[in-house]
């Protein structure tokens, strides 16, 4: 089963082409310039930037896929790239939420513009989804070959989520804990700013961090940690940081952004560890999946990886490092199950953007 996938819930411009678990092609064009100057990622010039970008990111897309295919298909000069990969396409499948409206529009327009020229089925998939799903994504020859032992914990991290879900089988969810207010990636890039440095600040604190002498020296809050719930909390580590950052001024801010950067993540990843081990011990369930931008921090990673070895169970990462970013790959594995279970959309009118859509 071949799907077509779109993904523009954010700021990149996401089109793959997948057979299952198998990611055939994938083109993932990044906005991050766009946005840079603005501190964050700005509606309106997404929108634009998806208008502009989605015609050639299909097109690079389906090239790569007919290149790879191309005994199968055959060549015929006068058709495109786009004409030529339909021929092997079953289904469409494209991010309806959550995201950003209008440039969750422009995927869901397209879709339903190459379903009807090509007379194919669409699926709506849920962004999150998509980043639990990203850690079963293969390679072209089935690599890795990991298998499904459900259930498992799920920890969401992304520049606009912070969950924790439990499922009990393919598609099967159930919410266990989510973000009051912001998310732990919307966390990290308020304190870059906070810092001097630009979006996505995820990236930037990790490496100086890095750089630093790994001593928690500022011992910032650990929100919620007393709370009995599994939810998270992150805008108070945020004030923390902003009323030190007063206190300390500019001098002492810039001599100690190694620091700075070292105990904020340091409060970020213990916040998170903090809840996964209350989850795993409610629940007894030891294997976890991690998905969403903020998996991409290997010290996040190493500190889950310990963890879930305490309680003798494991972790799962998406498996190459697009995968941890916004792509359409991931997209292309959870419509397959979806595919599998029936969710083929009937009639276009009721494929609509949600911007709020939750997974559970
Ligand atoms: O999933 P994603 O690409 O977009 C959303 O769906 O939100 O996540 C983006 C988030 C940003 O907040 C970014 O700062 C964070 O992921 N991020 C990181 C790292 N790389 C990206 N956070 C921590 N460490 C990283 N290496
Ligand atoms: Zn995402």
């Amino acid at each position: 089963m071949i799907i077509l996938s779109i993904d523009t819930s954010c700021d990149e411009t996401a089109v793959a082409i997948t057979n299952g678990r198998r990611v055939l092609a994938h083109v993932e064009y990044t906005q991050i310039a766009t946005h840079q100057p603005w501190g964050g990622v700005v509606p309106s010039l997404a929108r634009r930037a998806h208008e502009e970008r989605i015609d050639g990111v299909i097109e690079a897309v389906c090239k790569k896929f007919v290149q790879i295919n191309k005994a199968k298909i055959g060549t015929k000069s006068e058709e495109n790239f786009t004409q030529r990969a339909f021929k092997d396409i079953d289904y469409i499948a494209v991010t309806y939420g959550p995201g950003l409206a209008i440039a969750l529009e422009v995927g869901i327009t397209k879709a339903k513009e190459l379903a009807q020229i090509y007379e194919k089925e669409l699926i709506g998939i849920n962004h999150m989804e998509g980043h639990l799903y990203s850690c079963f994504a293969q390679n072209r020859e089935g690599n890795p070959g990991t298998e499904f032992k459900f259930p498992y914990l799920v920890l969401l991290v992304s520049g606009a989520h912070t969950e924790l879900v439990r499922v009990d089988d393919h598609l099967h969810y159930t919410l266990l804990g989510e973000t009051r207010d912001d998310a732990a990636g919307e966390a990290l890039d308020k304190a870059a700013r906070m810092l001097g440095f630009q979006y996505p600040g995820g990236p930037v604190i990790e490496r100086l961090a890095a750089l630093s002498l790994k001593e928690d020296i500022y011992k910032f809050p650990r929100p919620m940690r007393n709370s009995k719930d599994l939810d998270f909390s992150f805008s108070g580590l945020k004030t923390s940081l902003y009323n030190l950052l007063n206190k300390i001024g500019e001098e002492e801010k810039i001599k100690n952004l190694n620091s700075l950067s070292y105990s904020f993540q340091e409060a970020v990843v213990e916040s998170i560890l903090i809840k996964v081990e209350q989850a795993v011990k409610n629940t007894g369930i030891n294997r976890l999946i991690v998905g969403g931008g903020v998996v991409a921090n290997t010290y996040l990673r190493l500190r889950l990886r310990r963890l879930l070895k305490k309680h003798a169970g494991e972790v799962l990462f998406p498996p190459y490092k697009y995968l941890t970013a916004d792509n359409a790959a991931m997209i292309g594995v959870a419509a397959h199950y979806r595919v599998l279970n029936g969710n083929i959309i009937r009639n276009e009118a009721e494929l609509d953007r949600q911007p709020r859509l939750s997974l559970a």
